[in-house]
């Protein structure tokens, strides 16, 4: 009963597309010149961290069929793309002699990209620190900022002919909490301080990126993607408030404040001051950060942050952890994506784009990721075709929330999908997949899934009905 639809129709020039990242891509080619990053350091030591062992020289060989894949975006109905550049394959040691193998390699690719008409967002860093850098201390190094500076303004002097916008970072609290707070990014230290002073310099680096952006070319736009993850209490209790409202300090408010506003809360401020974390920081560097505000958002979202008030109370001399702060809710009744046990809550996107609205002056935004992870998901299979109508629902339950943040004043300019082709993702490899393409790992034989067809209808339509 077609009557009884809802038309959900975006703006005018509302972008649709995809976002993946070099790491996860590219995979390494005999002869490609590309350094040694920290995935491929970790893997050549702790083969067997890594989901079925495979590790990352083995991601979904973009470097050699990138050509190929372009032609899917095409067919998928991609109006915008997002992809990062490897540092460790444009400067094999972070810093010193560009690759010129890397530089053709990008170039081609970035070309292609703009020749059928689709526009190209790129990332300088997704996680993927050069292991020569990282053996000098990595993030923890303030050094770094330096090496991240010049490795920024290359990129931009080498390629801002054919990026139309730019992003300095990829969710970058993920390698202070994986890599500083946890074991699942190398490398795999518990040690809040040092957490602390890796944020700092990432942020620190990333409006370094903006200012060198600007003084390449000042029309050029450019971004961090955040994973604004809003921190929902488990109950009205001032205990669970204040959890989540910590959590929400560390995880979002950290890298979302200073980025866009300029400036740390104070209420975060004080919490690292009172637990003796405080990074050593100089007018000159805050001055920087303040005067380099990105030009919009990117904003990845996947599921909630459910909190509750902290279970494990912190004495002096005790490793301090996230946990001393806020413990994880696991809400009963959640809606659960049951192939990868995460939760769907689909007003989170509404959540945060209200919160960007009010809070964040409304600045323009995209989404940079969402998606669905699925284990096993041949099992989908049906005459050759992947029927991902799980993901297809996802999407658009989604996107109604989106459209109606739009609706509502939201400043959101298009929607990109975590992910075009399934690709590897870090410890999971390729355990979860998340493409509107399938991949054959074997015979790297690339077939279009259902929602890749739907997603064309999607954006040639600018919207769907329901
Ligand atoms: C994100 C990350 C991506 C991808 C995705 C799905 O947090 O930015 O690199 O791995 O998760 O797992």
């Amino acid at each position: 009963m077609t009557e009884d639809k809802v038309v959900y129709h975006f703006p005018e020039g509302f972008l649709w597309g995809t976002s993946t990242s070099g790491p996860q891509s590219e995979g390494t080619e005999l002869g490609d010149g590309k350094g040694q990053n920290n995935w491929d350091y970790w893997y050549s030591i702790e083969p067997e961290r890594f989901h079925g062992e495979i590790g990352p020289e083995r991601t979904s060989t973009f470097y050699k069929n990138f050509k190929k894949d372009i032609e899917l975006l095409v067919e998928t109905g991609h109006t915008v793309f997002r992809t990062s550049i490897q540092w460790s394959r444009l400067l094999p040691k972070g810093i010193g002699e560009v690759n010129q193998e890397a530089v053709t390699f990008y170039r081609s690719v970035f070309s292609l990209i703009k020749e059928k008409g689709i526009q190209l967002f790129v990332n300088l860093y997704h996680f993927d620190l050069p292991y020569a850098l990282q053996e000098q201390g990595g993030w923890e190094n303030k050094d770094i900022v330096w090496a991240y500076e010049a490795y920024a303004r290359t990129c931009f002097e080498l390629f801002d002919d054919l990026v139309d916008r730019w992003i300095t970072f990829n969710e970058p609290i993920v390698p202070v909490e994986c890599g500083y707070l946890g074991d699942y990014h190398y490398p795999c230290k518990v040690d809040a301080k040092a957490a602390v002073a890796v944020a700092y310099h990432t942020q620190l680096a990333s409006s370094l990126a903006v200012k060198a952006c600007h003084e390449v070319n000042p029309e050029k736009k450019i971004a961090i993607v955040l994973n604004l993850t809003p921190a929902y209490p488990r109950s009205e209790h001032p205990d669970d408030v204040k959890a989540a409202k910590i959590a929400e300090l560390f995880q979002t408010k950290s890298f979302l404040d200073p980025s866009v506003l300029g400036e740390y809360p104070r209420d975060l401020v004080d919490l690292i001051e009172e637990y003796g974390l405080s990074p050593e920081t100089s007018e000159e560097e805050l001055a920087i950060i303040r005067e380099n505000r990105v030009d919009f958002l990117g904003v990845n979202y996947y599921q909630p942050l459910r909190v509750q008030a902290p279970t494990k109370v912190w004495k002096e001399g005790e490793v301090l952890t996230p946990e001393h702060f806020f413990a994880p809710y696991d809400m009963p009744g959640k809606k659960i994506n049951p192939h990868r046990g995460w939760e769907i809550y689909e007003k989170g996107i509404y959540d945060i784009a209200i919160n960007i609205r009010d809070q964040y002056n409304n600045i323009e935004w995209l989404v940079t990721e969402n998606g669905m992870g699925v284990e096993g998901e041949v099992a989908f299979r049906q005459d050759e075709v992947i029927q991902d109508d799980y993901r297809i629902e996802f999407i658009e339950d989604h996107l109604i929330e989106l459209h109606r943040a739009i609706e509502e004043g939201a400043n959101c300019k298009g929607y990109m999908l975590w992910t075009f082709i399934d690709c590897w993702s870090w410890l999971n490899a390729y355990k979860n997949r998340y493409g509107l393409v399938e991949l054959d790992l074997e015979t790297q034989e690339r077939r279009i899934k259902k929602s890749g067809r739907w997603f064309k209808a999607l954006s040639d339509a600018n919207g769907f009905s329901r």
